[in-house]
């Protein structure tokens, strides 16, 4: 029997060189990458994925240029904007992670306005990383934990891996079944380090501008046939 994969991870990556290919700037590559996402989306329902999460902006993508990183962010206000009233006509429960002190104002607004908007649905969950760094998330989750500490709400026997992964930035999702980057690049770049202690891989040389509802469900029908063990011998 085949089965599903409830938590779907993408690391979006290779907008920059599809623009380059074509001899534009690389915020056109960013652009048409955005634009990818609805396709994928839309193909979840039927796939039985019920969660997608997708990595928008690391960490370390600060270190860009300028232009690039504003261009980014600018991107990223015009999609929320853009797509508000069909995520919501989808069905569509969206909320983000990452750390949102770093980010502009107006657009943690818009974020806080979507994550409300399509708070009650509950066709598909999408969740977007914007600012996130699994490193940056962990370190974060430990410095809650040491205040409720400090603070004796919490006994530091009673820290357990449940406890942590409670404080960490994707405590309402399950772990990923299955993680896939486009691009060609066979790293993860500080995504969903724990998270993934036993997500399956899948590294694809498509850029992520054209990624397709068709080479997703291949992945994930491929995904149906792998064998999971979680550390256990199989009977
Ligand atoms: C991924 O595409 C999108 C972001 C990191 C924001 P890249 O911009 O990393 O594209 P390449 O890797 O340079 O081609
Ligand atoms: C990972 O891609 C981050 C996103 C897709 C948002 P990068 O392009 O930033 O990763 P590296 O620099 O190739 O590791
Ligand atoms: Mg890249």
């Amino acid at each position: 029997m085949s089965q599903a994969a409830d938590h779907v991870a993408i690391i979006m990556d290779g907008n920059g060189r599809w623009a380059q290919q074509r001899g534009k700037p690389r915020l056109v590559g960013h652009r048409a990458g955005a634009r990818r996402v609805r396709e994928i989306l839309e193909a979840c329902p039927s796939a039985g994925v019920k969660y997608l999460t997708v990595f928008a902006f690391s960490t370390e993508n600060w270190k860009r240029t300028q232009v690039e990183v504003s261009g980014l962010m600018l991107l990223f206000k015009r999609y929320i904007r853009r797509e508000t009233q069909a995520l919501i006509d989808d069905g569509v429960r969206v909320r983000f992670i990452g750390d949102r002190m770093k980010l502009d104002k107006v657009l943690v607004s818009l974020m806080d306005e979507l994550e409300l908007l399509t708070s009650q649905n509950f066709v598909v969950n999408l969740t977007v990383a914007l600012n996130y760094g699994g490193r940056d998330e962990v370190t974060r989750a430990a410095q809650r934990m040491a205040r409720d500490v400090e603070t004796g709400k919490l006994a530091a026997k009673d820290v357990t891996a449940e406890v942590l992964a409670g404080f960490l930035d994707t405590h309402f999702l399950p772990d990923p079944d299955l993680v896939i980057r486009t691009s060609g690049e066979a790293r993860i770049s500080n995504f969903l380090l724990w998270q993934s202690a036993y997500a399956e891989y899948e590294f694809v040389d498509t850029l992520w501008p054209d990624f397709t509802a068709n080479e997703f469900n291949q992945l994930l029908a491929k995904f149906g046939k792998r064998e999971r063990k979680f550390g256990a011998v199989l009977a």
